[in-house]
């Protein structure tokens, strides 16, 4: 069942089951491809992937793509020509069915500056919480809003702007996502949220986030840059771009193997997120071929994964990680991917049973220039064990 078969009377319904059910909902993105109108840049190339309940960051170079990914993932991308499907929970995607399941947070939100902290949060609910709603439960709502993201004591502060002095930065963007929080989100989108914030706001704003996951069986994507590490550690579940593709996906100790495997793990000592931003991204023009060779290399090393674009649909039983993991690499991530390397030994056959015979968790399913690459890097860890391709599939 699709969106178009829901008739406008179904979707408030199912719309409203979603949102009410105890587990998280399902976004599934398969294939997409964005272009600007004339045909001439793609924007996003063939990028597919899967989320339930976890804190996904959207990391890459500037221009990679980030923010247009978040866009079409909230349907929020307007003048582009997009192609692909999107689904949560089996049901296509409509701005009517995100506007009842999603809220999002752009990086710069427009408030109005002559409103103190709780008047904002009071004309939120005033007009997106539904009318029938009493004014009890509405109060209740700002108060827990103003309580999770910490503003109890900035309540009375008005917002401010360049010309009237109000709440600080760090304050201006928790109450962006207060507002948010207030409608109950299943799915919640943030665009940079920490930018411009100090390293211990940020950290207890993505703290905040990660709460809001657990306590709510929220999803949530954040596209940020370059984060410390402390930060980098709340994510649950990493997808890295570079121009318009994706480069690698999964949880974070996912993602630095599929970089291990492809000869660039993390130094000792370094911030992993800055690593993983390092290694693709180049400084200078003559550099920018090494990047995008970095860049194929890593991409080579994605682990292949089917997307289930019926997953969490009520009618079909939620799928086990047992059963993604026996869905591994009957297609890839992007159908534009080389294939992995390991595929490239048709001796090897991979099975759930059989965590051995997985990409590149043994020697023989290395090219001689994939063993060459490794052997610079000699005690790196190259593990793709079951448990890290069963976090990878979990984002
Ligand atoms: N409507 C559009 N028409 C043409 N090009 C666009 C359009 N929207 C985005 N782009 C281009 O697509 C690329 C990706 O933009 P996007 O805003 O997604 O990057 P980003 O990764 O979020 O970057 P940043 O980290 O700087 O915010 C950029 O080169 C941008 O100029
Ligand atoms: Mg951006």
């Amino acid at each position: 069942m699709s969106s178009s078969d829901l008739s406008d009377d179904e979707l408030p319904s199912v719309a409203s089951q979603i949102k009410h059910a105890p587990e998280p909902l399902n976004l599934v993105w398969k294939n997409l491809t964005v272009e600007t109108p004339d045909g001439k840049k793609k924007l996003l190339n063939n990028v597919s992937g899967e989320i339930s309940g976890s804190l996904l960051a959207i990391m890459g170079p500037s221009g990679s793509g980030k923010t247009t990914l978040m866009n079409v993932l909230a349907n929020r991308v307007r003048g582009v020509k997009i192609s692909g499907e999107l689904r949560i929970n089996g049901l296509e995607v409509t701005s009517s069915l995100l506007k009842k399941l999603s809220g999002y947070v752009m990086q710069d939100d427009l408030l109005f500056a002559h409103l103190s902290v709780e008047e904002t949060l009071n004309y939120a609910a005033g007009l997106r919480l539904p009318k029938k709603m009493s004014a009890e439960e509405k109060q209740k709502r700002v108060e827990d809003a103003l309580s999770q993201l910490g503003l109890e004591g900035c309540r009375g502060t008005v917002v401010g702007n360049a010309a009237i002095k109000g709440i600080s930065g760090g304050e201006r963007k928790r109450l962006c996502v207060a507002m948010e929080l207030i409608t109950h989100p299943k799915l919640l989108f943030l665009d940079e949220p920490t930018s411009g914030l100090d390293s211990s706001t940020a950290l207890s704003l993505i703290t905040t986030l990660g709460e809001i996951v657990k306590t709510r069986n929220c999803t949530i994507l954040c596209t940020i840059h370059q984060p410390q590490s402390k930060i980098f550690s709340l994510f649950h579940s990493v997808l890295v771009m570079s121009r318009g593709q994706v480069v690698a996906m999964g949880s974070r100790d996912a993602v630095l193997e599929q970089y291990t495997r492809a000869g660039y793990p993390c130094p000792e000592f370094t911030n992993p997120a800055d690593h993983i931003l390092d290694v693709i991204t180049a400084l200078t023009p003559e550099e920018k071929q090494v990047a995008q060779d970095h860049v194929t290399a890593i991409r080579e090393e994605m682990v292949a994964i089917n997307v289930d674009l019926e997953a969490g649909r009520r009618d079909s039983p939620r799928k086990s990680t047992r059963d993604l993991l026996g869905s591994i690499n009957s297609r890839s991530w992007a159908e534009d991917l080389p294939k992995p390397s390991c595929d490239r030994n048709p001796s090897s056959s991979r099975s759930f049973s059989n965590p051995s015979s997985w990409p590149c968790s043994s020697e023989r399913s290395f090219t001689k220039s994939e063993r060459r690459k490794r052997a610079r890097f000699v005690g790196s860890p190259c593990s793709s064990s079951a448990s890290s391709i069963k976090e990878s599939l979990l984002l």
